[in-house]
């Protein structure tokens, strides 16, 4: 049995949202896909407790469960033929919620009953997740959530490295945020959990050890987020059954999206081009990109709306993530000011979808450790939630700069390790 620590202070996990730049649903089938962080991101703040349950609280998506520990189910990894098939064993006592607060508790019972596997059970916590991410918008939100809790429970039971997040730590975090994306999506590729845990810009391709492409060029975007909701598991089912039906005209398209990936890959470490010729060659490849989605069916027509507003002023977009609604991204050219980049958020504003201007590749995930011993949950969350609920004067009702404010009231040394870099 691994020995935990009894004497333990609070500690803040986050992790970031992923936006894929170029190759979703071809990573699927084994094509490259290349995806950066973003600066939006998930924060665990974990406490003790004085008895040994976990208690998860999720208030952006109204979740806070009080587990006994000892009625969990202890998992080797073998008992069952898919992470997925958890639900049969969770204890009758837990009622599990509906929509995206099932697939969390059903991840935390998973994740929970492997990592502790081996581990003294009377570590009681609460675990508070707070995320800046919109959830199902393709943002990689439960790819944050399933890295900040594994992190978490990594750390509860001493198995990561006491300062820092090592090499080995972060590989050990990726592969069980992995099974927590099993839980939620059944086949994932892989590439959201990779990006949450290692940030920066990665050129992944299933089974084998994501790349970080060490760009020479900062990717400014415009993220539009349709509020259009979408299943990601639906989606790639909707992909699996097209190439099911024709086979050779899919695996085509899925090539040539391997081939657009693999260019993207090389212009990120271009140095020898003018940085207009790459901003052009990256916007011909991000429209080839989104053309070669919408032919596997995955576009939607409020995507199709971001794309026409933004062509027309020569701006180039493409759906993001699993598509059918959710987000799109769109390239914005270093040179162009923000005050005309404000104009198209405005317009795009305008047909009810919302933006975000950002930056891509900071970093993945990162532990305070050790924060203030006098911070609780209930502290955090009545602060955070205060400033959901009543917006300060002059706020622009905008509830993810809200949020923000509310985290900083997190120990500064929590902040200083934590903020996206
Ligand atoms: C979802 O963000 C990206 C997809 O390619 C699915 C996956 O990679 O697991 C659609």
């Amino acid at each position: 049995m691994v020995a935990v620590h009894r004497d333990w202070s609070p500690f803040v996990v986050s992790a970031p949202g992923k936006v894929i730049l170029f190759g979703e649903h071809a990573v699927v089938y084994g094509k490259a896909a290349i995806a950066g962080s973003l600066d939006m991101r998930a924060y665990a703040l974990v406490t003790p407790r004085t008895d040994s349950k976990a208690r998860m609280v999720l208030p952006d998506i109204g979740v806070d469960v009080l587990f006994d520990s000892h009625t969990l189910p202890l998992l080797s990894g073998t008992e069952l033929s898919h992470p997925s098939e958890v639900e049969a064993l969770v204890p009758s006592s837990i009622s599990i919620p509906e929509g995206p607060g099932r697939t969390a508790v059903l991840t935390f019972v998973y994740l929970y009953g492997c990592i502790f596997a081996e581990s003294d059970r009377t570590t009681g916590f609460t675990l508070c997740v707070r995320s800046l991410l919109p959830v199902g918008a393709g943002l990689g939100s439960s790819a944050a959530f399933n890295v900040a809790l594994s992190a978490t429970l990594l750390q509860l039971t001493g198995q990561l490295q006491e300062e820092g997040v090592s090499a080995s730590d972060r590989k050990l975090i990726n592969q069980w945020a992995f099974h927590g994306e099993q839980v939620a999506h059944g086949t994932p590729s892989g590439i959201d959990n990779s990006v949450a845990t290692y940030g920066g810009f990665l050129k992944y391709i299933k089974g084998e050890p994501s790349v970080n492409l060490e760009s020479t060029h900062a990717l400014r975007v415009l993220i539009t987020n349709t509020n259009v909701p979408k299943s990601t598991k639906a989606l790639v089912a909707g992909v699996r059954a097209l190439r099911d039906r024709y086979p050779s005209v899919v695996d085509g398209i899925l090539d040539s999206i391997d081939s657009v990936s693999t260019t993207a890959a090389t212009l990120f470490q271009s140095t020898s081009e003018a940085e207009e010729t790459l901003e052009q060659q990256m916007q011909d490849i991000i429209r080839i990109n989104h053309g070669l989605l919408s032919t596997l069916g995955v576009s939607h027509a409020s995507l199709e709306r971001v794309r026409e507003v933004t062509a027309a002023r020569n701006l180039a977009s493409k759906l993001t993530g699993a598509g059918g609604g959710g987000c799109a991204l769109t390239l914005i050219p270093n040179g162009m000011a923000s005050g005309d980049v404000d104009v198209v958020a405005r317009e795009l504003e305008g047909e009810g979808f919302h933006c975000y201007q950002t930056v891509v590749g900071g970093g993945g995930v990162a532990i305070a450790r050790n924060v203030d011993g006098k911070v609780t949950v209930e502290q955090w969350l009545a602060d955070t939630m205060e400033r959901h609920n009543s917006p300060a004067d002059g706020d622009d009702g905008n509830v993810y700069g809200r949020a923000v404010a509310g985290f900083a009231t997190l120990p500064a040394a929590a902040i200083a390790v934590l903020k996206p870099e």
